[in-house]
């Protein structure tokens, strides 16, 4: 029989296309991979064997994911359509390389995924895909199947009594790691429509957070955060940290009708506590450190980045050359932020760094200070010489 290796989430969309594949006559590998989605892989694993799986491979990238992947993009400051910090959009290549691979480890020709016709993610994986493994074929069942709705998966589902979730949360299409929750679809379709309090996955509602707020300070060493509140941790477990304090205090929630790449426009919910607030401590501590026109650069460095993250092109020239860029600018970006967390919101209340560039000496309004104003009307002059009247 046909070997495939099948990218597999344990949700609706892949337990119906195992079942599918193999009415295909395909031996299906179900290919996991935990980029820390936190969920418990047992069930998921047997849900994979009752649909048809022949065997279910698990694979653990969260460390590479964390220090590969979403480390580069917060650097670079990289946020889609300012609101979308690409929790879904960075796991992408990192599974379709993973998944490549794993049908390379297993002899298979052939490696299918889950996304739908319409979406940002077939292009993402199967983008990914063709650059690092050229010579495999892909299949997207559910651009081939007669499938219509959620519903009909459903009921296919039921049809061939495969042992799916319950269907109140088969209402969001969500998509998960450690870097952010993505929802979708359900009643989220219509933009006028707040969504519903169950539609968040992470995050306490913010007028149901502690009335109390939350001082957090984030350590930073040329642009990687290494540390919260005076203690040292790993990156992964950084992240895990700081999701559960901003969860907590309703932090990082996000709500985008957003233009995709296949040129539609849909309505996404977010929750990415520890981007929200990684990205906002970040960026301050670059405000302190960085000279303005490094500043001013950075921003376009930030959205070129954005949109090649969101577009699928990983592993492309111009992302490897953006990359040099960053880590250069990062040298000076070490330091220390101090956030408050309350409600919902999230404020920088304090930056220090052996390298800020900000000077009391030059800006205090307090007595004696190193700047001499009688240079300022000379700067005037000149400054404003191509507008003055003759
Ligand atoms: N819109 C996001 C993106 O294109 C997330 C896609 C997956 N969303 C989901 N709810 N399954 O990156």
């Amino acid at each position: 029989m046909k070997k495939i290796v099948l990218a597999y989430s344990g949700g609706l969309d892949t337990s119906v296309a195992i079942r599918w594949l193999s009415q295909k006559g395909f031996q299906v590998i179900a290919f996991l991979a935990d980029v820390g989605q936190g969920e418990d892989f047992g069930p998921i694993r047997r849900r994979a064997l009752a649909c048809g799986a022949s065997q279910v491979v698990i694979k653990d990238l969260r460390e590479s994911f964390a220090r590969e992947y979403i480390l580069p993009a917060l650097r670079a400051g990289a946020v889609y359509e300012r609101k979308y910090l690409l929790a879904t959009a960075l796991s992408r290549p990192l599974i379709a390389k993973a998944l490549g691979e794993a049908a390379v480890a297993h002899g298979a020709r052939t490696v299918a995924h889950g996304c739908t016709g319409k979406g940002n993610d077939q292009v993402r994986l199967e983008v990914t895909l063709k650059i690092l493994f050229p010579r495999l074929a892909v299949l997207a069942p559910l651009r081939e199947w007669e499938l219509k709705s959620r519903a009909e998966e459903i009921r296919y589902a039921a049809r061939h009594k495969l042992p799916i979730a319950p269907p109140s949360q088969s209402r969001f299409s969500i998509d998960q790691n450690l870097w952010g929750v993505s929802i979708e679809s359900g009643p989220l379709e219509d933009p006028w429509v707040e969504p519903p309090p169950e539609a968040y996955q992470w995050t306490k509602e913010p007028s149901r957070a502690p009335a109390r707020p939350l001082l957090v300070t984030v350590d930073w060493l040329r642009g990687v955060p290494a540390g919260i509140n005076g203690k040292r941790l790993s990156l992964t477990r950084l992240i895990e940290r700081l999701n559960h304090l901003g969860s907590a205090h309703g932090i990082g929630r996000s709500d985008l009708i957003e233009d995709r790449l296949v040129g539609i426009k849909s309505r996404e919910v977010y929750e990415a506590p520890a981007a929200h607030i990684l990205h906002a401590a970040h960026q301050e501590l670059e405000q302190l450190t960085l000279d303005r026109e490094m500043l001013i650069f950075k921003e376009i460095v930030a959205g070129r980045y954005a949109r090649l993250v969101y577009d699928g092109l990983w592993f492309t020239p111009l992302k490897a050359a953006l990359d040099r860029w960053v880590d250069e600018s990062q040298r000076r970006v070490s330091g220390r932020v101090r956030l408050k967390l309350y409600r919902g919101t999230l404020a920088a209340v304090g930056r220090g760094s052996p390298n800020a560039l900000y000077r009391k000496a030059l800006a205090t309004y307090q007595g004696k200070d190193e700047f001499d104003q009688r240079w300022a009307g000379g700067f005037i002059a000149l400054w404003g010489l191509p507008y003055a009247k003759p």
